[in-house]
C-alpha cells in the first residue's frame, strides 16, 4: 500500500468523454478516482448519481471514492454500493446518527469516510474516528471545483493527524479543495495522505497526464 495517494476528482473532468480521461488518470498512474455526487439542496449545485459511478466502474480499474454531498445520505447509500463504489464519505453536516450510517456503509462491503466543511471543527468527527476508514477535511466549501485554497484548515488537518495517531488508527486523512503544486507541500507536513485534486490535474496547460505528474513528483513523505 502506497503511503500518500492521489486521487484525481471527475468533477473537473469533459463528460463528453470521460472513459478517455479516466484512462488517462490511470494510465498516468492516479491512485484513486474520486466521484463528486451533489443534490443541490446540502451543496449550491448537482453533479451525478450512480448512474455515472456504475459508468466509472466499467471505466477504470481504480478504486472509486465516492463523496457524497447530498442530504440523507443513508437513503442512497446501497444504490451507490451497487453502482461499484470503493468508499463512500458522508458528511457530518448531513448525519445525525453518524455512527450507525457508518456502520450501513462498512455493512455494504464498503469502506467508510467522514468528511467535515471548513466551518466544523474536528472535535465532530472525535467520537468516530475509531470506527471510520477515511477522514477528509474539506479546505474549500464544497459545491464547485477551482476554489481558493482555505489555509486556515492547515491545523485542523495537524490536529485530526495527531488524533489519529493518539489511537494508532490507520485511517486515511484526505484533503479536498484547492490542492496543487503550491499547496501540496503543507498539506502533507500538516499530515494528510490521500490528496484530492480537480482543476490541478484535469485544467493543466499541458494536459491530465501533466497534472498528475507535478502532483505526484511532490508527494514524498518530508
Ligand atoms: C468540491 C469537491 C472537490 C472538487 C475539488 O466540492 O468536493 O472534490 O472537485 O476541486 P479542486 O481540486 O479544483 O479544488
Ligand atoms: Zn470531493
Amino acid at each position: 500500500m502506497k503511503s500518500l495517494v492521489l486521487a484525481p476528482s471527475i468533477l473537473s473532468a469533459d463528460f463528453t468523454h470521460l472513459g478517455q480521461d479516466l484512462a488517462d488518470c490511470e494510465a498516468a498512474g492516479a491512485d484513486w478516482i474520486h466521484v463528486d455526487v451533489m443534490d443541490g439542496h446540502f451543496v449550491p449545485n448537482m453533479t451525478l448519481g450512480p448512474l455515472v459511478v456504475d459508468a466509472c466502474r466499467r471505466a477504470t480499474k481504480l478504486p472509486l471514492d465516492v463523496h457524497l454531498m447530498i442530504e440523507k445520505p443513508e437513503n442512497m447509500l446501497e444504490a451507490f454500493a451497487k453502482a461499484g463504489a470503493d468508499r463512500l464519505t458522508v458528511h457530518v453536516e448531513t448525519c445525525p446518527h453518524l455512527h450507525r450510517t457508518i456502520q450501513q456503509i462498512q455493512a455494504l462491503g464498503v469502506k467508510a469516510g467522514v468528511t467535515i466543511n471548513p466551518a466544523t471543527p474536528a472535535i465532530m468527527v472525535k467520537e468516530v474516528l475509531p470506527f471510520v476508514d477515511l477522514v477528509l477535511v474539506m479546505t474549500v466549501n464544497p459545491g464547485f471545483g477551482g476554489q481558493s485554497f482555505i489555509s486556515e484548515m492547515l491545523p485542523k488537518i495537524a490536529e485530526i493527524r495527531q488524533a489519529l495517531n493518539s489511537i494508532g488508527s490507520q485511517a486515511w486523512l484526505e484533503v479536498d479543495g484547492g490542492v496543487a503544486d503550491k499547496t501540496l507541500p503543507a498539506l502533507i507536513k500538516a499530515g494528510a495522505n490521500a490528496f484530492v485534486a480537480g482543476n490541478a490535474i484535469f485544467n493543466h496547460s499541458h494536459g491530465i497526464r501533466a497534472g498528475i505528474k507535478t502532483l505526484q513528483d511532490l508527494l514524498i513523505i518530508p
